[in-house]
């Protein structure tokens, strides 16, 4: 069959051929990034109005983009509503980026680990990407700027507050240093945050988009991890020059984000139910934080390291003996418990083994304990083969 040349750099996505498997009720999930079921807020339509099944603007809902720009000035971001283009997710963001940025062959600078779906986007499109790696409080400044200067690529893709997967929330002083060095090489960033509400422990977070002085950016963030996934909804800002660009790709990929979709976010997002529903989200998720520790050091103490995230979905652990984690899917799945491997977050997995990233907002606490002995029972299985 005849397909264009960039099928041939489609890969199929581990996470979704992991998340069908855990779709099974016997399998504690520990692989996705899914909100937990109790906390998907109850939506209401009755208000909603009939007009709403007409075609609408490529832009978005001008109310939502208004509420979108006011929340992104009150965190430092200086934009205007006509900057804000309503998405199909922040997924969506991604796609039109690769569009609007890669050739086969164009440079991108990313971090290492990264968001496996971003690398696959990019990727498709046939990027060459440059990998920067990750400390405790975000990149580290000398290898960013010996890549800034060794290359010179399309844009900067980072995802600085409770990064998936690491959970590394990069501290002030990195986010300056970060801003400072695209600003000097004038190089676009791409900035991506999903998880920035999800915080349990408070700490100051402002954008790094709102620090650049020179170089175009673009914000992009999503209500999937606050709302509901399935509506579909999320935003990018751009720079004014930027902006056109975006809106013909959105033009040309779907005409508009879907309207009942946005018409819901819209009667949550800036309000008061909102602004509590946040608050009762990180509180849930904050005791399961730490019912997630509680196991790990139970169960994982001798097996691996980790930091305790502040914010986000996820625990990143690097074991003691760096086994290729793929390989312990399979017997983990017969054990019913799932986990996503860490390989695949780098653009050169095989040179990254012994990482897993665990999800601690989905597996109910009461399951937890039993779920993490399992998977540590497979790891000390594989160590004990590897020693053998
Ligand atoms: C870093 C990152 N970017 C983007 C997305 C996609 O989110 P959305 O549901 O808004 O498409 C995710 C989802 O897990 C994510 O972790």
């Amino acid at each position: 069959m005849a397909f264009s040349e960039r099928v041939t750099r489609l890969k199929s996505s581990l996470i979704r051929e992991i998340l069908a498997a855990a779709q099974r009720p016997e399998v504690m999930s520990f692989a996705g990034g899914l909100p937990a079921e109790s906390m998907l807020p109850t939506l209401e339509w009755a208000e909603m109005p009939a007009s709403l099944g007409q075609y609408g603007m490529s832009e978005g809902e001008p109310a939502l983009r208004e509420v979108i720009a006011a929340e992104a000035r009150s965190l430092g971001v200086a934009c205007e509503a006509s900057q804000v283009l309503i998405v199909s997710g922040s997924q969506q963001t991604l796609d039109l980026v690769s569009k609007l940025f890669i050739d086969p062959g164009t440079e991108v600078l990313v971090e290492a680990p990264t968001y496996l779906a971003a690398l696959q986007s990019f990727q498709l499109f046939g990027a060459d990407c440059i990998a920067v790696p990750q400390e405790a409080d975000g990149p580290e400044i000398a290898a960013l700027r010996e890549r800034l200067e060794q290359h010179k690529p399309a844009f900067a893709y980072l995802i600085p507050t409770f990064q998936n997967p690491s959970a590394v929330r990069y501290s002030e002083a990195k986010r300056d240093a970060v801003a400072a060095l695209l600003d000097e090489y004038e190089v676009t960033l791409i900035e991506d945050e999903p998880y920035r509400e999800l915080v349990f422990d408070e700490g100051s977070a402002s954008p790094i988009v709102g620090r650049l002085k020179k170089a175009r950016w673009i914000y992009t963030g999503t209500v999937s991890k606050t709302l509901l996934p399935g509506l579909r909804v999320g935003y990018l800002i751009a720079s004014p020059e930027l902006f056109p660009y975006l809106l013909r790709l959105k033009q040309s990929a779907d005409l508009h984000t879907n309207r009942i979709g946005q018409w819901q976010a819209l009667q949550w997002l800036g309000s008061d139910r909102y602004r509590q529903h946040l608050a009762d989200l990180r509180d849930f998720y904050r005791q399961r934080r730490d019912a997630m520790q509680i196991a790990l050091e139970a169960h994982f103490g001798d097996l691996a390291t980790w930091e305790i995230p502040q914010g986000g979905l996820f625990f990143w652990l690097t074991l003691k003996c760096p086994l290729d984690t793929r390989t312990l899917l399979a017997p983990a799945l017969e054990r019913h418990v799932a986990f996503m491997p860490g390989e695949p977050f780098f653009i050169e997995p095989d040179r990254h083994p012994g990482h897993l990233r665990l999800n601690f907002s989905h597996v109910a606490p009461e399951r937890l304990s039993e779920g993490l002995a399992r998977l540590a029972t497979v790891i000390r299985s594989a160590v004990a083969d590897e020693a053998a």
